[in-house]
């Protein structure tokens, strides 16, 4: 029998902004590359024609969405992403490499307080036709820290800024307790430690999961 070609591996990055998914999923896809890996770049929103235009929606439009609009465009953008772009790229065997997927849903939606987190993640679920990646690295940082990295000057917290923080406090303890509820899929790395041990920590987790799929089955 001919080996057949390796199946497709589907990676996603989670975490506040700032924590540095950006670089370790381009050191992440250099190192993939490097063995020989084809790897497609993508994210949510997002990653598609029609997801650039949900994206425009709910990142830049001025004035209120309704929170179960706001769900709904993101979940829109996940059926059309992984139907049309991350299922035929995992079944010609590449892998990839995606910044957020549900996990950011239930994080930033549910932390609104208004929506039911449970309901929002069975939503996305259903979107996506139950596509659940083979590991998400969640790269977790205090929202306090993250603010330092993305605004150097450390003036006090207006009211608003204060009740930004609170909001991605949230945020953090609702991917940490993702992450405890799916042991399994998650690898959660301390977003304060080098860039480099970062690396080699995704690189680990990674091989382990391309010697899994490589294998015969
Ligand atoms: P983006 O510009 O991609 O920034 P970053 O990933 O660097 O934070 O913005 C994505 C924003 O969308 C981010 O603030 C989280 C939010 N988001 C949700 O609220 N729900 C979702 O389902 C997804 C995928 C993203």
């Amino acid at each position: 029998m001919t080996s057949s070609a390796p199946r497709g591996l589907w990676i996603t990055f989670e975490g506040g902004d700032g924590a540095g998914k950006t670089t370790q999923s381009t050191l992440l896809e250099e190192w993939l590359q490097s063995q020989g890996r084809t790897v497609l770049r993508t994210r949510e929103p997002g990653g598609t024609e029609v997801g650039n235009l949900i994206r425009d929606i709910v990142l830049h439009h001025r004035g209120d969405v309704a929170p179960r609009a706001e769900a709904l465009l993101y979940a829109a953008d996940r059926a059309h992403h992984i139907e049309t772009l991350v299922r035929p790229a995992l079944s010609r065997g590449e892998v990839v490499i995606q910044d957020r997927y549900l996990d950011s849903s239930v994080a930033y939606q549910g932390a609104g307080r208004v929506l039911d987190p449970n309901e929002v993640r069975n939503l996305s679920l259903w979107a996506a036709d139950d596509a659940l990646p083979d590991v998400t690295v969640l790269l977790d940082l205090d929202p306090v820290r993250a603010r330092e990295r993305l605004d150097a000057d450390d003036k006090p917290f207006d009211r608003l800024e204060a009740e930004k923080l609170d909001f991605h406090t949230r945020v953090r303890t609702a991917f940490l307790a993702l992450a405890e509820a799916e042991p399994e899929r998650f690898l959660v790395l301390d977003a304060t430690l080098p860039a480099s041990e970062l690396t080699a920590a995704v690189r680990d987790r990674v091989s382990t999961l391309i010697g899994d799929v490589r294998a015969p089955h």
